[in-house]
């Protein structure tokens, strides 16, 4: 846990994600709009705002399914392993799946459970992140969808946590620590 005092500032609006999540369900709708079974995978636990905005604006039917994979503990560097804390209720073998992520950031996560997911033979499977931080990608990926790319800063709010607080600020906010010199 943190003990270092820090502020919050906003970067991202509740109206501007909004938006964003309006734009991007039109693609995501264009792209399964054949399907009759798509399943939405949350990655816990950063993602549980964002996919219930996301399955809510999308124009699809929808089955709704959580995985828990972590790289990172309450601290803000990767650890780089990741592993799988929370299997999949549902099976997704010749399903059309969704996985939603809330931060591609050095991109070890999605990468290991984009494959721990496709060794189950689903019909087709794209990601999509709310926020990319490109500048500090360690493996190779890129998600289908992105929702907004931004620079190297640690940031907290819309279901992200900073040592497990401020995930329920309803905007994207990069924490500031006050403390520095
Ligand atoms: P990756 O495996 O390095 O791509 O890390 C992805 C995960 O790290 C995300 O799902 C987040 O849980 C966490 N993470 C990355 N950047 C941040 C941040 O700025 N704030 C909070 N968590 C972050
Ligand atoms: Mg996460």
């Amino acid at each position: 846990m943190s003990s270092r005092p820090y502020v919050i500032d906003q970067m991202i609006s509740a109206k501007s994600i909004a938006a964003r999540i309006e734009e991007l369900c039109h693609e995501i709708h264009d792209e399964f709009e054949d399907t009759d079974k798509l399943v939405v995978v949350g990655l816990l636990r950063g993602s549980f705002v964002f996919i219930a905005d996301l399955v809510r604006e999308l124009d699809l039917p929808v089955e709704v399914d959580f995985l828990e994979a972590s790289s990172y503990g309450d601290a803000m560097e990767s650890s780089r392993e990741v592993r799988i804390y929370k299997d999949l209720r549902g099976k997704i073998e010749g399903r059309d799946v969704l996985v939603v992520e809330d931060i591609v950031d050095t991109g070890h996560t999605l990468h290991h459970v984009t494959r721990f997911l496709q060794a189950r033979n689903p019909a087709r499977m794209k990601t999509i992140a709310l926020l990319d931080k490109p500048s500090r990608r360690e493996v190779d990926f890129s998600a289908d969808w992105i929702g907004f790319s931004i620079p190297d800063e640690f940031v907290v709010g819309y279901g992200i946590d900073y040592a497990q607080r401020n995930r329920n600020l309803a905007y994207i906010g990069k924490v500031r620590f006050t403390d520095a010199d």
